[in-house]
């Protein structure tokens, strides 16, 4: 399937998501790889993590970019080198990316009973309160996403899940929260929106730029 979905985050963020259908042979004729790139794609051992490396090439050309324009800071962050901000992930089927002119971080996930039973190390399960169960794996699976999200806009080492990530209570149909990160004596407010995707849910988080809290 080509090109699944594109979603408008907000004023200056998109969101682009490949659905993985197709085989290997595809994504390796359609997409042109620097060497170090196709050094990674020769390294990978699964063929579905070739395929979600691969994919994710297809939406930067989809957008107008090419593997060329993407590059990676020492701690494994993507750039671009027009300087607009990009955040990657991908989860078994999906592969996606979000664009923006600001610092954004992108999570896909998908939901699994496993989330619960790891809840209480990363989160504040009351926020799991008066759920039915198939709303409390949604939701913790949200709260990961959002953790993963500010992780990946700070991306700074000592960062803990349970200590310096909060998010504010919200309902899942409210598709979006805030959450702040308490880290190194600073506090900072995040934006975070977020939906399903068949069985999958993706995060997108931002910076709230201090100047503008009320
Ligand atoms: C790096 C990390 C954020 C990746 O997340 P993930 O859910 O495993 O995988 P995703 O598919 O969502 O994201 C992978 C993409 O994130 C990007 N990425 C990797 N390291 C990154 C970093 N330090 N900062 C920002 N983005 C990063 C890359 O683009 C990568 O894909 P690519 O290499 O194919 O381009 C994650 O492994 C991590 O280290 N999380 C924090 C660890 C942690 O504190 N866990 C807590 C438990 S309580």
């Amino acid at each position: 399937m080509p090109l699944y979905k594109e979603i408008v985050c907000n004023e200056n963020a998109k969101l682009y998501l490949w659905k993985i259908t197709e085989e290997i042979e595809f994504f390796k004729h359609a997409v042109l790889l620097k060497d170090v790139s196709q050094k990674r794609v020769d390294a990978m051992k699964s063929e579905s993590h070739q395929k979600g490396f691969l994919a994710v090439r297809m939406l930067l050309q989809h957008v107008g970019y090419t593997d060329f324009d993407l590059y990676y800071d020492a701690f494994g962050k993507p750039h671009l080198s027009d300087g607009k901000c990009i955040s990657i992930s991908h989860s078994h089927t999906f592969s996606a990316i979000a664009i923006s002119d600001q610092p954004i971080g992108l999570d896909v996930e998908q939901v699994k009973e496993k989330v619960l039973k790891i809840a209480s190390r990363f989160m504040d399960v009351s926020h799991l309160e008066n759920l039915s169960d198939a709303e409390k794996m949604k939701k913790a699976t949200v709260i990961w996403g959002i953790k993963e999200s500010i992780f990946k806009i700070k991306n700074e080492t000592g960062i803990s899940f349970p200590k310096h990530i909060f998010e504010e209570e919200f309902n899942l149909e409210s598709k979006k929260t805030i959450a702040q990160l308490q880290f190194n004596a600073k506090t900072e407010n995040f934006n975070v929106v977020f939906d399903s995707v068949e069985e999958y849910i993706y995060v997108c988080a931002f910076e709230v730029d201090p100047n503008f809290l009320q």
